[in-house]
Formats: C-alpha cells, structure tokens, sequence
C-alpha cells in the first residue's frame, strides 16, 4: 500500500514512521509513506497557500489550489482503481478500528491535513472522497490524525505484523475490547498473575480471556457491547 500525505509540516513526519513495525514494514515493501508539501504547489512569488475567509471572520483559511494540485500529483503515482483520498478534519467521520480495517483494503490513500481555521470547502466537496476525524476534539492541525489513520491502517495489511493472528486479538477486533495480559515475574510487589493463566489448561484460559473481555467491556464501554452478537455462552460468563 502507499499513502500520501499532503501537509505544510512535512518535517513533522520525520520521525513517527522511521521505528518498529512501521519502520519494518516500510522496509519490507508492504509500505510506502510518502510527504508532499501543498506549498510547493502553489505558483505565485511568496508561495501562498492560506487566504481570509469571504464573508469575513477570524483566521485564515486554506486555498484550494495548492492543495487540488498536490493531490493530482500524488494521483500520478500509482495507478489505481483501488484509491481513496480523505481530508483529515474534525468535522469528519470519528475513525474506528471497523474504519481502520476498511482502508487497509485500498492500494493507494491521500490523506490532506488541514490547517489554520480549514480548508476551502470545494476541496471537500470535489476533491477528497470523505473527510474523517479521530474524536470528538480539534487539534492544531491534521498532521497528528494523519500519523494515527498511517498507524492503525498499515498494520491491518497482510504481513506487516510479525505473528498472523496478532489483530485478531485486538481490542475491537472481535468488538470487545482486550482481555489483560500479564508476563514474567509471576508475582511482583506481592502483586499476582491470576492463577488460572499458569494453570495450562487452554481451553480454562480462553473461557478466562473470554469472559475478561466481556466484563471489561461491560464496565467500561457498554456501547460496544450494544453492536456485538453474543453467544449464548458469553451471556453464561456475564452473568457468572
Ligand atoms: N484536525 C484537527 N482536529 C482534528 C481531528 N480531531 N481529527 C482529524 N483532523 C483534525
């Protein structure tokens, strides 16, 4: 997969893609990341790509042809059928794992970062085939949002996490959030691994695990409890 990014911070994204699983996975090929700056796209003698808003109001607003033309050049390369460009904005779709999964079945994103009070409508209406935020709250700029939608999208590809089933056991995945895990020491502090989990009875420990992540989604997000088909045994192990 490639994504694009277009933003007026390109060194922002110096470091957020250079380690562990992104960084392998880049290196792997499964991955290209690539950082167009819109300024270089915007033709007059001082390069500008913000302007004031008609109508008046405080700010400044993006203009669209900078940011039309960088995104043509992004289009430019990889031919695709399979493309999806998205303008990061908080008034946009609240991005989820389910959304997540979604876009890692596209070969090529643009993802556009906003900046100052926005972006010029007619880049949203004509340009990007959705807007999409990452929650209910505004941040300086897209760039952020951007790196989060770059993270959780590149390791749902096939092959960018080392062992296969490792999304499979997200939180979300199943629409639950994540039983709790524990490793060595098996008591620290005086504080102890449930006994259960050294106890190697697997079937023992997945109905554990099961019944974990059920009670923790109860009492923490009964909202996702609300979109998820339950088994008859998950009811049993709610109501235990
Ligand atoms: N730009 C500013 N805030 C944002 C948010 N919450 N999501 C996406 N883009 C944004």
């Amino acid at each position: 997969m490639r994504i694009d990014i277009i933003s007026l911070f390109p060194e922002m994204f110096d470091g957020p893609f250079g380690h562990s699983i992104i960084k392998r996975a880049r290196e792997a090929g499964l991955l290209i990341v690539n950082i167009i700056n819109p300024r270089d796209f915007a033709y007059d003698k001082h390069r500008i790509v913000d302007d004031y808003p008609f109508g008046g109001g405080s700010g400044m607003v993006m203009k669209p042809e900078p940011l039309y033309r960088a995104v043509e050049s992004a289009k430019t390369a990889v031919e695709s059928n399979k493309r999806r460009i998205i303008l990061m904005c908080p008034g946009g779709e609240v991005f989820t794992q389910h959304k997540a999964r979604e876009l890692a079945a596209y070969d090529h994103l643009i993802l556009v970062c906003g900046h100052y009070e926005g972006v010029d409508e007619r880049i949203r209406q004509y340009v990007v085939d959705e807007a999409v935020s990452i929650g209910d709250y505004v941040l300086t700029g897209g760039e952020l949002p951007a790196m989060v939608v770059t993270d959780a999208v590149a390791r749902m590809i096939p092959g960018v996490l080392g062992a296969s089933d490792a999304a499979v056991h997200d939180s979300f995945y199943s629409g639950l959030l994540e039983y709790p895990q524990y490793t060595r020491p098996r008591e620290f502090n005086g504080w102890e691994v449930p006994e259960v989990l050294l106890s190697g009875d697997h079937a023992k420990i997945e109905r554990w695990r099961r019944k974990q992540s059920l009670k923790r989604t109860l009492e923490r997000r009964p909202d996702l409890l609300a979109s998820c088909v339950l088994s008859e045994e998950d009811a049993k192990l709610l109501a235990e």
